[in-house]
């Protein structure tokens, strides 16, 4: 352009941002092996989480898993993050104990062949839920699933995300936590999801249609400091002509196969 000022320059942006959100079928395997190894540290981790051990020690069972399952890297630093940290988004500190009544946050993802997952799950560090944790746990898997049913072509991640807030206010109310549908912004605040793809939030547009190929997360969650409970709930979902396919649905996540699995691996230290 300075030698020629006839020259017009573009912004590929777009184009790479359009390619970029639509995968193609090597590029969903990558996603799909890279929620398998994540599956993989998720699991190790619950089978080894001990009440008194510092969060950054349960983070360190996914790292182990990841790279000795022969994937190099993790997507973003994991969040680990017990009781009341887990009502902090991003919490990354991890140097607090896991006591044993509360439940414990893990948001964790790898990087396989350069593309991400990004899983968030919530269980309880002794392997058992009191009646309240579970009351809310099940509230935040019901937005869950409702959400990932929604996940349908032609709708927006602004839609689905007004539909998670409705649907988590209505739990709010069942809960006993609001008397108003404005308070629900104590307790939920972010967005229910984002693309996922190269980047573990990853180009694309809110308020664009989804298509067949594009992949998202849907992610709600509950933050309750006063009781010290923070649940987020996280799968990551392919949009098709059909239904949504959830692909993280392996990765356990009904309160009663947390439970199975934790006390069948219950003396498990590695
Ligand atoms: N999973 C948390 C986030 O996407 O920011
Ligand atoms: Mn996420």
């Amino acid at each position: 352009k300075h030698k020629d000022s006839d020259i017009q320059i573009k912004d590929c942006m777009p184009i790479f941002q359009h390619i970029r959100m639509v995968k193609a079928s090597d590029e969903i395997e990558h996603i799909k092996e890279s929620i398998e190894h994540t599956r993989l540290g998720i699991e190790f981790m619950m089978a080894n989480c001990k009440k008194d051990m510092f969060e950054y020690q349960l983070a360190s069972f996914f790292d182990f898993s990841i790279i000795y399952n022969g994937n190099k890297k993790v997507a973003f630093p994991s969040v680990v993050a017990g009781g009341k940290n887990a009502t902090v988004l991003h919490y990354s500190k991890k140097d607090a104990i896991l006591n044993k009544k509360d439940l414990v946050l893990v948001d964790v993802g790898c990087q396989t062949n350069y593309y991400c997952s990004d899983i968030t799950r919530t269980f309880p560090v002794s392997g058992r839920f009191t009646k309240r944790q579970r009351d809310i746990y099940e509230e935040v898997l019901l937005v869950n699933n409702m959400c990932i049913a929604s996940a349908i072509k032609g709708t927006t991640l602004t839609e689905l995300n007004n539909y998670a807030t409705e649907l988590l206010i209505r739990a709010c109310y069942r809960l006993k936590l609001i008397a108003k549908d404005e308070e629900i912004r104590k307790y939920y605040w972010h967005n229910v999801s984002h693309f996922l793809g190269l980047d573990t939030h990853d180009v694309g547009f809110k308020d664009m249609p989804l298509q067949p190929g594009h992949v998202i997360t849907i992610e709600p969650g509950l933050y309750i400091e006063e009781e010290n409970i923070g649940i987020r709930i996280e799968d990551n979902i392919l949009i098709t002509e059909a239904a949504p396919i959830n692909l993280s649905a392996n990765i356990i996540k009904e309160p009663i196969d947390i439970i199975k699995y934790m006390r069948s691996n219950k003396d498990r230290l590695i």
